[in-house]
């Protein structure tokens, strides 16, 4: 078991964030994924950065692509905080390492997380660049015992039993869902495309294997990622709404490796070989894709929070 963190020490987290901050409370959190921390710097007005290190109790980014800082400012008139690189459990974090800073949010006054984040297509009908709002999850590590919320609950939080049945909430989707479907920019001249798709969680850090690529997909999966669920459920156990996104930022190949016995049959027999073209997911292609698409998010995220 992991060692518990207690309520006290989210509440120091909060108060030396609250100390810096004269009065400002944000009302949204957005969680800035792999090659989307530029995000943040499109904050306006009065902006305060708070390095990770600075703060007690707080985690540090390992993770390539990932900062580590929370910047505080406006982002279409609203008051938001921007975590500039989040952590993951294969940097060897417990889940509630992982997930502290989202009960920081609460204790500063969050209502939303907007979380983004990077992952592989699995739906055959995504291409690299596409955007998919996350309708719903399916966590592996969760139901087989990595779950967000195990250990004691602090009833401060939330409940100890909740239902996570509309984690990422409708009335977000929707406002999302017409933040790209009326932006006409997006759409036609930067060619953006948008889904809604169910995410997998994968603990990572290895890439899935094609085998358990073939299981996600027909367990429903259309993206699989290594990040956000944990976040998204510790924020809906304190009551957040919820938005996640993903941008797509590789195609998985999960069709049957090629069979070395047939291979071995077909060679002896002297019948030609079609050439097998072979694609491996690596996180330079992740963070290529993610900043070609950065701008695109920008624009899109800044249409969302002015709505919600
Ligand atoms: Cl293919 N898998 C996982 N687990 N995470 C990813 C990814 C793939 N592509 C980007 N992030």
């Amino acid at each position: 078991m992991s060692p518990v963190i207690s309520y006290a020490t989210y509440g120091q987290a909060a108060d030396y964030v609250k100390s810096r901050l004269s009065g400002f409370s944000p009302e949204i959190g957005i969680v800035c994924g792999s090659g989307l921390g530029s995000l943040a710097d499109t904050l306006e007005g009065n902006i305060i950065k708070i390095k990770y290190e600075e703060i007690p109790g707080f985690m540090q980014s390992t993770a390539q692509g990932h900062l580590g800082q929370l910047v505080f400012g406006l982002l279409s008139g609203k008051r938001v905080v921007c975590m500039q690189g989040r952590f993951h459990c294969y940097e060897g974090y417990t889940i509630q390492q992982v997930t502290f800073p989202i009960r920081v949010f609460h204790l500063l006054g969050v209502k939303s997380l907007l979380a983004t984040n990077a992952a592989g297509g699995i739906n055959p009908k995504y291409e690299v660049g596409d955007v998919v709002l996350i309708a719903d999850h399916l966590s592996l590590p969760g139901i087989s015992g990595n779950n967000a919320l195990v250990g004691p609950n602090a009833v401060e939080f939330g409940p100890r039993f909740p239902s996570i049945s509309d984690l990422y909430t409708p009335r977000l989707r929707r406002i999302a869902a017409k933040a790209y479907l009326t932006n006409a920019v997006l759409r036609e001249e930067r060619k953006l495309r948008m889904h809604e798709g169910i995410y997998a969680w994968c603990f990572g850090p290895c890439y899935e294997t094609r085998a358990e690529l073939r299981a996600l997909q027909s367990l429903g999966a259309d993206l699989v990622g290594m990040s956000t669920i944990p976040e998204s459920i510790v924020a809906k156990h304190c009551g957040m709404e919820v938005l996640a996104m993903t941008l797509v930022t590789n195609k998985c190949v999960s069709r049957r490796e090629r069979d070395t016995f047939e291979e071995m049959e077909a060679e002896l027999a002297g019948q030609p070989l079609d050439p097998v073209v072979e694609a491996f997911p690596n996180h330079e292609e992740v963070l290529v894709a993610a900043a070609a698409r950065t701008a695109d998010i920008q624009i899109l995220v800044k249409s969302i929070v002015n709505d919600m």
